[in-house]
């Protein structure tokens, strides 16, 4: 059995997790930074570095003590390097390096993306090992706030990019049509909120109505995605209806601008105001739009590269239209992380470092972050 303490701080969550064989999570300790950044409407990362300053050792503490483990008990320590924000990777791999000297014990370096990939093979200490090892070669969805790819893995390590976004991230998204509906931060979860208070379709054909429906960004011909336009059109239709006619005008980039001339959102003022019909069947639109091509997407792919799974990952992963969808309309079988290891999370960061562990991959001790990591590099 090989236990490891893995550290996450590549955002603005500082996590701390101990997980055995890669698989069974002893414990996963989240401290969110949610609510400092909320009122930027976005993450400030010199406040992010200095919160897990403050955060990482207590939710390191905690993480052993609720894993009812000591320090020597401990196999390696994992930490996240890359891609994320550089002061706060800092953080992380500083303390990961100082244990590691101290205890004596390994140092392994994690790709964030590669762990947001194997989130979906965590399971609690009391479940069977079976039904946890993925039937190759894979697709995998990884949507987040900072990524939108599409992979074949062909084996754990063997990961290759077939699709990515060629402008915003699909969180990324979720997070600008939220503050422009007013719907607060993170948008993710907002945006999905909202939708599900939209009443059900209203034609009688039981299509939706037009005024609900936005044209995909198909991107034919490859599996790249853009969201950008969709957000220039969510910004329309606000515009429009604020102009009282339904007409676009003006000029899309002034996000910030429209948002705040709507009275919704503005730096400081990100909270949620209580939404509307008009703003739910808006925030309807966009999801089934986003999910509607992102689905398409993996599952062409799925054709395409004659995968035996499905996995998505990351934390648009957690939002309840996608999974339902992508389970539908899968040709074969899916795998969607627990709610819990969607967001960003150290279980998943020690789940990569086990079979990082097995093929000897552990760093040195002049070990540096790297900020612009991609998928496949480590
Ligand atoms: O993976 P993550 O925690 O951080 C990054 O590595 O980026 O992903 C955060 C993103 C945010 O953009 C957030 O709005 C989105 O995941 N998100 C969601 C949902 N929950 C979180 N997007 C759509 N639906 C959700 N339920
Ligand atoms: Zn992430």
């Amino acid at each position: 059995m090989t236990r490891i303490l893995a550290i996450e701080t590549s955002c603005d969550e500082t996590a701390a997790a101990v997980v055995d064989d890669g698989v069974f999570v002893l414990s996963s300790i989240v401290v969110s930074q949610e609510a400092l950044h909320r009122r930027w409407g976005g993450v400030v990362p010199e406040l992010a570095s200095r919160e897990h300053a403050v955060h990482l050792a207590p939710a390191v503490r905690r993480a052993l003590a609720m894993a009812g483990t000591e320090w020597s008990a401990l196999d390696a320590v994992a930490v996240t390097r890359g891609p994320g924000l550089a002061g706060a990777l800092v953080v992380g791999l500083n303390f990961a390096r100082a244990a590691a000297v101290g205890r004596g014990i390994p140092l392994i370096a994690v790709n964030h993306l590669e762990a947001h990939l194997h989130a979906s093979w965590l399971a609690s200490p009391m479940a069977l090992p079976s039904g946890h090892t993925p039937d190759f070669p894979v697709i995998g969805l990884v949507v987040s706030g900072g990524h939108t790819e599409l992979v074949v893995m062909h084996d754990w390590d063997v990961v290759e990019v077939v699709g990515r976004t060629r402008d915003d991230a699909a969180g990324e998204a979720f997070d600008k049509v939220a503050r422009i509906l007013g719907l607060g931060y993170p948008g993710g979860p907002a945006i999905q909120a909202a939708a599900a208070l939209a009443p059900a379709t209203t034609s009688g054909s039981g299509e939706p109505d037009a005024r609900d429906t936005l044209s995909r960004p198909w991107m034919r011909g490859n599996l790249d995605f853009s969201f950008s336009g969709l957000k220039t059109a969510m910004l329309r239709q606000v515009e429009g209806e604020l102009h009282g006619n339904g007409t676009p005008v003006g000029n899309p980039s002034r996000l910030a601008e429209v948002a705040r001339a709507v009275g919704h959102a503005s730096a400081g003022d990100n909270a949620a105001r209580p939404v509307t019909e008009r703003t739910a069947r808006l925030a309807r639109a966009f999801q089934e739009a986003v999910v509607d091509v992102l689905v398409s997407k993996a599952c062409e792919a799925a054709v395409m590269y004659g995968a035996k799974e499905v996995v998505l990952a990351g934390g648009v992963a957690a939002n309840l239209r996608l999974r339902e969808a992508l389970i539908a309309a899968s040709p074969v079988r899916v795998r969607v992380p627990a709610l819990e290891y969607c967001t960003d999370n150290a279980a998943m960061v020690g789940a990569v470092a086990y079979r990082q562990l097995l093929r000897g991959e552990v760093s040195g001790q002049g070990l540096d972050i790297r900020p612009n990591l991609q998928i496949g590099e480590r």
